[in-house]
């Protein structure tokens, strides 16, 4: 990677107030600026678009906001960081001490802000990292303990952002197990609201490591400043909005501070999570592009990597499979068209099979009886047949009913004096503990060394944190378990990572309980629920995609009536939704009837013609399925010469009222053939009168589309081509 140094420099600005000097941090399109001010303090005077003349900005000065605001002098609202030092006092003031910017690449600027406490050895260094192009900030901060003794940091946040505006609105993501993202929205009120997860791991199932805040008015799809921020981290996080006694709003973003004192021992630095975040002035869609490039391009392994239509036998056989069974269906994915077969849960476990979820887990041998031939035989049948192969594991975790736990009894959390209790009767291994933190690497690096030819691995985590207490950690560090387990976990993942970078890694945690910008630079992939309910994908992939990207977005088509939610409906509907994301299916293809065998061969070729415009292009929301019976969305290639346009019925219309379907993101001089794809041979068309047709984008982007659509689980896909 080229690097230039351009040694800074405090950004001395004219006509400023005496003695106050600026650090901008800057985008293509929008600005942070620092200011010190004249007690040598860092303050945040402005965040928002960028003016021709940043320098002009210094008059925006009636902010007067605290850049990253102490415990203990003369803050009295949340304060980003509360240390406790070694003789006992608990405040913190911190002075500005220098301020340094590289560029790390053509599209990338570093800048670090160093801060002290004004009286004791206690070091602040907050990092911004501006990506051009995509409009993102990455903020982080570096605390370290330089005094003798060891200090206590009870609040250690990310990042310390504040508005002033005449109303604010959050957005945020919540649900359940097969509920995940659901988004709700609402006005700030004075106080503070709290979004947050306690749940250790599998953190992002209840709520989502983002939010969506927008200035004066609800957040609005193509207007309006908004400003979306995602934590990097796979654990514990918190995000505090806080609105004061004048109407201004600060957000502090970080590492759950809950139960999480962290010591620091002389020397010793606690890095924070990265918090990412955009500012947009043209509402949440521009956001969404914003965070989807930069993904693309930074947050997501092989972002910019064709991704292969799987077939995972997960729903087809649950554990109930032998080498025969899944033979079968490894002949009959390649015959179908899939490029990769996905061994899931099941496989390993000798003294203890895994053949339900109650034993096996922690024991990573091939269970001799279901496959006396190991995993290079299922290899082999793949790769004869020229498709991938896949594997499923689990490595965090544990069935006391396993080899593991008879050896290693005291390697799981575990509060002494309490109740264990299990969750899908497994308990969690302690990433605190460096011998489990080797474990846990070997398992999957044996099982790759050991079957060169694996192409995917599957990484699942099924249960959350109870009784979180460590038989490794010391007693008066029993509170560092939240924090230590993620950071070693992204240490092993990273680890995994570089060693295997051509490795297609899924991200899954019992569904949705892993989907964060931590994980997700180490994985291809991500499983955003375990329902693959058309009706519910239609909700879970519409809220999941307002920060993740559609390159790493799994959806699998699988059996009717749904295994979850009893829901029966037609092929091609369940087929749309997924291939409006990354396609795989659950099913097996010997138990379709002919029709539908043939339907999804084609629907598989199809998507192959599709795909690349369907997860690599810019996403735009058209309906959304909260508001109208139809949800409609599109994707348009960065040439402009190909868009995708998906429209799903959610609710049946009675007495049908077509809505107007105005496209987006297409070039207004260019002119497009309109054509339906992945048709019902047996149905009728709802699209005759656009078939064929030749439509300018001017006409389509200001005009729009007019068709009907009311049957239950109607859906029906638009390509639009460029002709010349
Ligand atoms: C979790 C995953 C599923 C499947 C099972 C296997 O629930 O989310 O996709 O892999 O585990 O036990």
């Amino acid at each position: 990677m080229k690097i230039w140094k351009t040694s800074i420099t405090l950004l001395i600005l004219a006509n400023v107030v005496q003695a106050a000097s600026y650090v901008p941090i800057t985008t293509d399109n929008t600005c942070l600026l620092l200011k010190v001010n004249d007690k040598n303090r860092l303050e945040q005077t402005y965040y928002g678009a960028k003016i021709s003349n940043v320098d002009e900005l210094s008059m925006v000065d009636q902010q007067q906001f605290t850049a990253y605001s102490t415990f203990g002098t003369t803050h009295v609202f949340e304060a980003a960081l509360r240390a406790i030092h070694a003789d006992g006092n608990t405040s913190t003031e911190l002075g500005f001490l220098s301020s340094s910017t590289e560029s790390l690449s053509e599209n990338v600027t570093q800048t670090v802000i160093k801060l002290k406490d004004e009286h004791y050895d206690l070091y602040v260094d907050i990092y911004y990292k501006a990506y051009q192009k995509e409009d993102i900030l990455e903020q982080w901060v570096e605390i370290r303990n330089g005094q003798k003794k060891s200090i206590r940091l009870t609040n250690f946040a990310s990042s310390d952002l504040s508005f002033n505006a005449s109303e604010y609105y959050v957005s945020h993501f919540h649900g359940d197990w097969s509920n995940e993202m659901n988004i709700s929205e609402q006005q700030l009120t004075e106080g503070i609201k709290i979004i947050d997860s306690k749940l250790g791991v599998r953190s992002t199932q209840f709520t989502h490591p983002s939010f969506i805040l927008s200035l004066n008015q609800p957040a609005a799809e193509n207007d309006g400043e908004i400003i979306g921020g995602t934590l990097a981290w796979p654990g514990n996080f918190q995000f505090a909005f806080e609105v004061d006694n004048m109407d201004k709003l600060r957000v502090l973003s970080g590492a759950n501070p809950y139960a999480s004192e962290y010591t620091l021992e002389k020397n010793e630095t606690l890095k924070t999570p990265s918090l990412l975040f955009s500012y947009s002035n043209e509402g949440t869609g521009k956001m969404t592009r914003n965070f989807h490039r930069w993904a693309r391009k930074y947050g997501i392994k092989n972002g910019d990597k064709e991704r292969a239509v799987l077939l995972n036998n997960w729903e087809a056989t649950y554990f109930d499979f032998d080498e025969p069974k899944l033979t079968k269906i490894i002949d009959d994915a390649a015959k179908m068209g899939f490029e990769l077969f996905l061994l899931d849960d099941g496989w390993f476990g000798n003294k203890y099979p895994r053949n339900s979820d109650n034993a096996g887990l922690g024991d990573w041998e091939t269970n001799k009886k279901k496959l006396p031939n190991g995993i290079p035989y299922l290899i082999n049948e793949c790769h004869k047949r020229n498709i991938k192969f896949g594997i499923w594991v689990e490595p965090e975790m544990v069935n006391p009913k396993s080899e593991l736990y008879e050896k290693h009894p005291d390697w799981v959390i575990a509060q002494p004096y309490r109740e264990r209790v299990e969750q899908r009767n497994q308990l969690n291994l302690d990433l605190s503990n460096p011998e489990v933190q080797e474990f846990v690497f070997n398992v999957v690096d044996k099982i790759l060394r050991e079957n060169p030819g694996i192409d995917y691995v599957k990484w699942d985590a099924n249960r959350y944190v109870f009784n979180s207490g460590s038989s490794f950690l010391p007693a008066d560090k029993q509170s560092h378990l939240f924090f230590d387990y993620s950071k070693h976990l992204m240490q092993i993942m990273n680890k995994i990572s570089r060693k295997y970078p051509d490795v297609t890694f899924m991200a899954c945690s019992g569904g949705g309980g892993r989907i964060d910008y931590g994980s997700m630079q180490y994985f291809d992939e991500y499983w955003i629920s375990d329902n693959n309910d058309p009706i519910q994908r239609i909700f879970t992939q519409w809220g999941s995609q307002y920060f993740f990207p559609t390159i790493g977005l799994a959806s699998h088509v699988s059996a009717s009536p749904n295994h979850i939610s009893g829901r029966t409906t037609p092929l091609k509907y369940r087929f749309d939704i997924a291939m409006a994301a990354k396609l795989g299916m659950d099913l097996q293809p010997s138990q379709m009837t002919e029709k539908e065998y043939k339907f999804s061969q084609q629907a598989i070729q199809l998507y192959k013609e599709i795909r690349n415009t369907v997860l690599m292009g810019d996403l735009y929301r058209i309906l959304s399925p909260y508001k109208h019976n139809r949800t409609v969305y599109m994707y348009v290639n960065d040439a402009k010469s190909e868009a995708v346009v998906f429209n799903f019925l959610v609710r049946k219309e009675v007495y049908p009222k077509p809505p107007t379907i105005v496209l987006q993101g297409l070039d207004p001089d260019k002119k497009y053939r309109l054509k339906e794809i992945n048709k019902d041979p047996d149905d009728w068309s709802r699209f005759t009168k656009y078939e064929g047709k030749i439509l300018s984008g001017d006409y389509l982007m200001t005009v729009g589309l007019h068709f009907t659509m009311y049957n239950e689980y109607e859906s029906l896909v638009i390509q639009l081509n460029e002709v010349n």
